[in-house]
């Protein structure tokens, strides 16, 4: 009689040996939670495309980190929402020392030390009145080398007001390097560069542009990178290893999870995965219709996001998360 020999129902047998077998791990420090601090609002003000997820003021940063930080989660992502009046073609209210993520930033460092991660995103979209990463040159184009000196700028604006590791997130080429030799320069050696560095041009950021209240109209094709292009992002991420980069990340996570495999397959560095907005809002919106369980949901999501090779995700469930699995 023909029967399975191979029973691998077997090792399912008990939530005991399941438990023993489980090849992937994901507990609170592999999470990094973004979070969005806005300048000039009294009260957080909800973000209805991310339900759950607010613009805090700095009263309100502070005890959500705290928060988060008690939840055990790996690190803090900040991104500043600047008043409009403050945003102009340089994005100067991010390199400004008392610009909203440079003064939350010393806020966060004070309060939190050393307990946490702080890490601060190091583009220049949130404080641009035109909306991109980069500055713009006569043509209306974003212009790579002006906008590095920008980068520069804000990194090392970000570091002195506190933060671990900064984030570029612009694609700009070259954008690696020059935070790094602009930080070394600036007496920042430890900072670490955590790069952006397979970004796609995704239509999963769009909740994110309501978040920070973006000011673009068109889109960010001339530097994020085309779905389709595996190859172009290897390419990227062999490059921002090369100049220096600490931690590479793969952007979004859940439609990219092949490249998430092949980075972890070649970085010598740490992979970092990004869970964007858009992969939030529709889990959500379907647990609000009652359609999806939410939590069994999203830590499958991010399960996937660890199996695929990810070392760290970042994800606006990452409190939550952390609760969940402790
Ligand atoms: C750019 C930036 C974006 C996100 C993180 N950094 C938006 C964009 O590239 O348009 C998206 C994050 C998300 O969707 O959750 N500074």
């Amino acid at each position: 009689m023909a029967y399975p020999r191979h029973r691998p129902r077997r090792l399912r047998t008990t939530p005991a040996l399941r438990r023993l077998v489980a090849q992937t791990s994901l507990e609170p420090r592999h999470l990094v939670l973004p979070m969005f601090v806005a300048d000039g609002i009294d009260e957080p003000q909800p973000i209805p495309s991310m339900p759950g997820v607010v613009q805090q003021n700095r009263d309100s940063l502070r005890s959500a980190a705290a928060d988060a930080v008690t939840a055990g989660v790996g690190g803090l992502m900040l991104f500043g929402v600047p008043r409009e009046q403050d945003k102009d073609s340089a994005g100067s209210a991010g390199t400004d020392p008392d610009g909203i993520l440079n003064v939350a930033l010393r806020d966060l460092s004070k309060d939190l030390g050393d307990a946490t991660v702080l890490m601060a995103d190091t583009c220049l979209d949130e404080f641009t009145d035109h909306g991109h990463c980069g500055v713009l040159d006569e043509r209306g184009r974003v212009d790579n080398d002006a906008t590095l000196a920008r980068y520069v700028k804000l990194a090392v604006a970000q570091a002195h007001s506190g933060a671990h590791v900064v984030a570029p997130s612009g694609m700009m080429d070259g954008q690696v390097a020059a935070i790094r030799d602009g930080l070394d320069a600036a007496g920042h050696s430890d900072v670490v560069i955590l790069a952006y560095a397979a970004k796609f041009a995704s239509a999963f950021y769009g909740p994110f542009r309501e978040a920070v209240s973006s000011s673009l109209s068109g889109d960010r094709r001339t530097y994020q990178q085309e779905s389709g292009n595996i190859r172009e992002a290897l390419h990227e991420i062999e490059l921002d290893v090369d100049e220096g980069a600490d931690i590479v990340m793969v952007k979004p996570a859940m439609s990219c999870l092949d490249v998430v495999a092949a980075a972890a397959a070649i970085s010598p560095v740490p992979v970092a995965a990004y869970q964007v907005s858009g992969e939030y809002a529709m889990i959500r919106a379907a647990a609000a219709n009652n359609w999806i369980d939410e939590r069994a949901a999203a830590l499958e999501s991010l399960i996937s996001i660890r199996r695929a090779g990810a070392d760290i995700v970042l994800t606006y469930w990452a409190t939550a998360a952390a609760a969940w699995l402790s």
